[in-house]
Parts: C-alpha cells; sequence; structure tokens
C-alpha cells in the first residue's frame, strides 16, 4: 500500500483533519502511526477504506493498493477490497458489531460466506479464530450479544473477524487500547505469527509509544493532521530530531515505560 499526499477535510470545519500524508506499507511489515487524541489518526485510518461519508468529508490524495487508487473505486468495489483484501480494527469495535447476534455466529456467518464452507465447518473455524484471541470455553458460551461484552472482548472479537479473512493489509487502531497486557502480548504475539505465515501488513495506529516501539518497523509522528516526521521507528524513538517528538518520546521516557522489556516477540 502506497499512500500520497492524502488529505481529509470534515464539512465546515476550518482546517483538515489531516494533511498531506504519505507513507509506504511494506510487504510484511509494521508502519506504526503515533500521536496524540485529536492528532487525526483514525480519520486518516478510515479514509485508507474509503469509510468517510463522501456528503460530509472531502478526501485528497491516492491511496495505492494493488496498482490502483481505492480513492477512484466506486463504493461497490470497495467492499470487494474491505475485508480479504485490507482489513480493519476499527478504534470503537462495540460499534462494529452487530449487537443482536452471537459473536460467534457472526464470526461465522463471515466465514461461510467467504469460503463458501458450511455452517458447521463455519462455526468450528469460527471457534478457532476466536480462541485464537483468548475468547474460547465459557466466555464464548456466556457471551450472547456484543452488547454484553466488555470493550476488551469486542475488540478481541473484531480482531478475529479481520483475520478470518486473510486480508493482505491490516488497518488496526488502537486495537489493544482496552486489553490488559498480557492480552495485549497474546495479540501482538498472533499478528507477529500472521506477518510471518502469510506475509501480513500492518497499519498499527496508537498512542502507545512502548507498544509501538515493540512492534512497529518504521512510524510516522502525527501532529494537528501533519506528519511531522517519519522513518525507521528505533532510530526516530531514540534520536528524536523534531521538538514535538522530542516531547512526546519525553513523556514517555518520565512514564517509566521506556526501556521495559519486550512483551511479546518480534
Ligand atoms: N465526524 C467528524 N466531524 C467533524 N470533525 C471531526 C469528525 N471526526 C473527527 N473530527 C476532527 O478531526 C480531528 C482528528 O480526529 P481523529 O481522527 O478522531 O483523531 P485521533 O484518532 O488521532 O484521536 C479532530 O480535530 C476531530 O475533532
Ligand atoms: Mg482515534
Amino acid at each position: 500500500m502506497n499512500v500520497k499526499n492524502l488529505s481529509v477535510r470534515f464539512r465546515g470545519q476550518p482546517s483538515a483533519a489531516v494533511s498531506n500524508v504519505s507513507f509506504k506499507l511494506r510487504p510484511a511489515s509494521v508502519f506504526g502511526i503515533i500521536g496524540e487524541s485529536g492528532a487525526g489518526k483514525s480519520s486518516l485510518a478510515m479514509a485508507l477504506l474509503g469509510l468517510h461519508d463522501s456528503r460530509e468529508v472531502k478526501i485528497g490524495g491516492e491511496v495505492t493498493f494493488q496498482g490502483k487508487n481505492l480513492l477512484d473505486y466506486s463504493e461497490g468495489d470497495l467492499c470487494k477490497v474491505r475485508g480479504s483484501g485490507i482489513g480493519m480494527i476499527f478504534q470503537d469495535s462495540m460499534g462494529a458489531l452487530d449487537p443482536s447476534m452471537k459473536v460467534v455466529d457472526q464470526l461465522a456467518e463471515v466465514i461461510r460466506m467467504r469460503e463458501s464452507a458450511s455452517r458447521g465447518e463455519s462455526r468450528l473455524l469460527a471457534i478457532q479464530h476466536l480462541e485464537r484471541v483468548g475468547i474460547a470455553g465459557d466466555i464464548l458460551a456466556a457471551a450472547p450479544h456484543a452488547y454484553q461484552l466488555s470493550g476488551g472482548l469486542c475488540q478481541r472479537a473484531m480482531i478475529a473477524m479481520a483475520l478470518a479473512c486473510n486480508p493482505e493489509v491490516l488497518i488496526a487502531d488502537e486495537p489493544t487500547s482496552s486489553l490488559d497486557l498480557r492480552l495485549q502480548a497474546q495479540i501482538i504475539a498472533l499478528l507477529n505469527e500472521r506477518r510471518r505465515s502469510t506475509g501480513l501488513s500492518i497499519v498499527f495506529i496508537s498512542h502507545d509509544l512502548g507498544l509501538v516501539s515493540r512492534f512497529a518497523d518504521d512510524i510516522m509522528v502525527l501532529h494537528e493532521g501533519a506528519t511531522v516526521e517519519s522513518g525507521k521507528c528505533a532510530d526516530i524513538l531514540n534520536k528524536p530530531s523534531h521538538a514535538y517528538t522530542k516531547s512526546l518520546v519525553g513523556v514517555w521516557g518520565q512514564s517509566g515505560q521506556k526501556g521495559e522489556k519486550a512483551v511479546a516477540p518480534a
């Protein structure tokens, strides 16, 4: 995926939420996007998949995927890309699930449509995918509706759903923000395993510098919708050149998290 001069402007807003952002996502790599709340991370993520309402939001630039600019796609063509070409884990995972349907059934339905598997097979595969994100046994049975699931469980269900579609690229917007460290480590290990086995590449959005430093290959620092700096993750976090990045890294250093051992093997 290659992003060139991407801009996002909400109707009626004086300034753009995202301005002229460019980056390249290499196969099997993790591209981290960091920045404080309101920096434009989610607006950017949604633009990558054409998820903004074109009546409310003006998008500029190019998002090249498999040789074509997704911003030229019709809604019908985008639907074909979403899920199997590019998967997405939303920041608001609770809102992305159907509250009237058991999570295991939702996932089984997605699998059944994708792989033309039988109902029984799809259900078994769905259970396997959910077990990989730590949803198993009693939780699986005792979680009848999405609205009874905690934020963390919804997040894990969304991750299972995204990975079940076997995408080439995954856009993950704060995917582990509601999870404790043990589950966070399990999800990062799962994503790393997918990188190795299928060449999955990931746009990993987070405000957690510690997590990004352990997981991302390259990063971009976003501030007020614009790129402050980008490059190799270790270079930028160890030797930030921009004052804004220095302040972010400084706060992180003071929080005592810097230098913590990696939560998951890369
Ligand atoms: N639907 C919307 N309408 C108008 N402005 C929005 C909308 N969504 C986000 N914004 C604005 O866009 C900017 C970036 O927000 P967002 O992309 O959610 O940032 P982040 O994900 O980094 O916290 C903010 O100033 C926010 O107020
Ligand atoms: Mg956000």
